[in-house]
């Protein structure tokens, strides 16, 4: 977890730094720091907190070359002294680093035999050590440097800088790293919107790579200092992307972003003239071999996930949705005739990365649904599938959701068509239409404000329920998940079924039941009686349905959502619960952005 960030040949570099690590809160925000060199030194500021107060504790110095992080700790707790930079006793060698050094312990007692003395309870702290060790043995830096990677076991992206040597040097194994390209100015980061108010040009660094990077000059080079080739890319984000607008959150944006968002998604596949969906990465043909079909994903991404697997095995092809961290225990069902989707936002969880390489092991195909070009589970699958849902920021998945479940969807069809036991839709026109047609959907969601009052009504409540049948399980659990991780309060999602195999024991007029119809009549029906079960104990029931659905006879509260194609209602259902979820953690003042103990992408197992 965490953020990294180098900027080398800008007068300005300490300002960019900290800009850079504002843009990347999102991945940790338990301390940050900076370090710069300026000719006179190693200079390091770093706190524990959030950047505001690294920004505080800062002075406006020029300085060309530096390096920064954001960090979400694994060893030891968030004080000032754990916070990166770590520098090595003689403090005239800085480094960042994203990840866990899994030798940390056993190179720490060497170093310390050696009269090394650690001031911080991290497994970071052993990297600039190790580097000061081999410049005390009359190595230069960048051969310091990579004896020093050459020693470490673990997954990492590190940064370094050392004292006069004009440079910074980074590398990565396992974590993400990628460099901005500027005339004179590079810049490392683990993330684009780190640099993109600066520059759109970008190198993404596989693992390995280690990049030397002065003003005016970059060298990247494998391990051994064998030069590597890397291309680069222009990013197609727009920097205003990742500003908050007139928003007070980034989630509250990024909630009414979605039409625009899911037009990007679907821009170019939904082909209303022929019928069918068109996948470009997906030529027809490409599944007709596969038997079984795995989906492989984490938390708001495993709901997707659960989502698009209910689309799959509607249309008769055995399909089992995973949790990603659960996987490893699954390897035997997995052959060269399974397809694993691996779904991930942000391409970089450590857990989902872990399934798609055991797939990957035992033959299986392997396409990854994800949001960031060039993320390592872009680069480690057969096939990306990118939902193009533009940079997120705020902690909780909301645009990103919505660009998964139509994504899935559409990939779903796609496989159907090309396998002969798949059911084809009978409504493919309509299914096709009403895909079309949501952006204006979801548009006309956003025009409500019975979320923000439901919020309030029910701000009160002990526990808050969410039940649905199929696609609204899914939505039903993401609910849940969204409203407790940012308003700390305790939700449930339940499928609508279960709810009488025990959960009906917590029932009381203090935890209200939203309940989620998808206008499938058969399973809307059994979700109702359902919700009344809940009801008669004294439960206030909330449903999330078109206007006139039969539900609204018996509900207590109704959050409208237009009437489509049963693919699609879950999706309109789950934005008003993220408006739900929003305004109710609003009232409570939560930090919205940044829940406590969370980050955005979750790169430790
Ligand atoms: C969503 O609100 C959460 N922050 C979290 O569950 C997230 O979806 C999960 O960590 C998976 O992330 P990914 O999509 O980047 O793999
Ligand atoms: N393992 C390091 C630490 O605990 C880095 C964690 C991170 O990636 O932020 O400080």
């Amino acid at each position: 977890m965490c953020g990294i960030i180098g900027c080398v040949g800008v007068r300005d570099s300490m300002g960019r730094l900290i800009t850079g690590l504002e843009n990347l809160e999102y991945r940790g925000y338990d301390s940050a720091g900076v370090a710069i060199q300026n000719g006179k030194g190693v200079e390091v500021y770093k706190r524990s907190g959030r950047v505001d107060e690294l920004k505080k504790a800062t002075p406006d110095k020029h300085a060309e070359i530096g390096i920064g992080h954001t960090r979400w700790s694994t060893h030891g707790p968030p004080t000032d002294d754990n916070a990166h930079p770590h520098t090595s006793t003689k403090e005239d060698v800085a480094v960042v680093h994203n990840g866990i050094i899994e030798n940390y312990s056993d190179l720490r007692h060497k170093l310390e035999a050696k009269g090394h003395e650690f001031t911080s309870d991290t497994d970071t702290e052993v990297i600039p050590h190790l580097v000061q060790d081999f410049l005390d043995e009359g190595k230069d830096p960048e051969t310091a440097f990579r004896e020093t990677i050459k020693m470490l076991e673990g997954s990492y992206a590190i940064g370094c800088i050392v004292d006069n040597h004009g440079a910074v040097m980074a590398t990565r194994q396992g974590s993400p790293l990628v460099l901005g390209v500027d005339d004179d100015a590079f810049y490392l980061a683990s993330d684009v919107p780190a640099f993109l108010d600066y520059t759109d040009r970008v190198m993404y660094l596989e693992d390995g790579d280690v990049a030397i990077i002065r003003k005016g000059d970059l060298q990247l080079s494998d391990i051994e200092g064998v030069t590597v080739d890397r291309d680069v890319e222009t990013v197609d984000w727009d920097p205003s992307e990742t500003g908050k607008g007139s928003y007070d959150h980034y989630m509250l944006k990024e909630i009414n972003t979605q039409p625009t968002a899911l037009s990007n998604t679907i821009q170019g596949r939904a082909d209303v003239e022929n019928g069918q969906v068109n996948l470009e990465e997906f030529p027809p043909g490409t599944f007709e071999d596969i038997d079984s079909i795995h989906l492989v994903a984490c938390g708001t991404s495993y709901h997707a996930a659960m989502y698009g697997s209910n689309m799959l095995s509607e249309g008769g092809v055995a399909t089992t949705a995973f949790r990603a961290s659960e996987y490893e225990l699954h390897t035997n069902t997995i052959d060269e005739n399974t397809l694993v989707i691996a779904v991930t936002q942000s391409g970089e969880t450590a857990d989902t990365l872990g399934a798609m390489r055991t797939a990957k092991e035992k033959g299986a195909e392997v396409v990854a649904v994800t949001n960031v070009v060039g993320s390592t589970a872009a680069r480690e699958a057969d096939q990306p599938l990118y939902i193009r849902a533009g940079p997120e920021i705020g902690v909780a998945a909301t645009k990103t959701f919505s660009s998964q479940v139509v994504s899935l969807t559409m990939l779903s069809q796609r496989i159907l068509d090309d396998l002969e036991r798949g059911t084809p839709r009978g409504d493919m026109p309509e299914f096709l239409e009403s895909l079309q047609r949501l952006p204006d959907d979801i548009e006309r969601v956003l025009e409500h404000d019975d979320a923000k009052n439901i919020a309030r009504r029910y701000s009160d409540a002990k526990s808050y329920f969410f039940i649905g049948r199929g696609t609204a399980n899914a939505v039903a659990l993401e609910g849940a998940l969204k409203f407790k991780e940012i308003t700390y309060e305790h939700a449930e999602g339940f499928a609508a079924g279960e709810l009488k195999h025990g959960p009906l024991a917590l029932i009381t007029d203090r935890t209200p039941v939203f309940a989620v119809f998808t206008g499938d009549e058969e399973q809307d029906k059994k979700t109702l009686t359902n919700a009344q079960e809940a009801q008669t104990r004294g439960a206030p029931i909330i449903a999330i349905a078109p206007k006139d659905h039969p539900s609204l006879e018996f509900a207590d509260e109704h959050l409208e959502v237009p009437s489509t194609n049963s693919a699609w209602a879950g999706l309109l259902a789950n934005v008003q619960l993220q408006l739900v979820s929003y305004y109710a953690a609003d009232q409570l003042s939560r930090p919205i952005d940044k829940p406590r103990n969370l980050a955005k992408s979750v790169t430790v197992e």
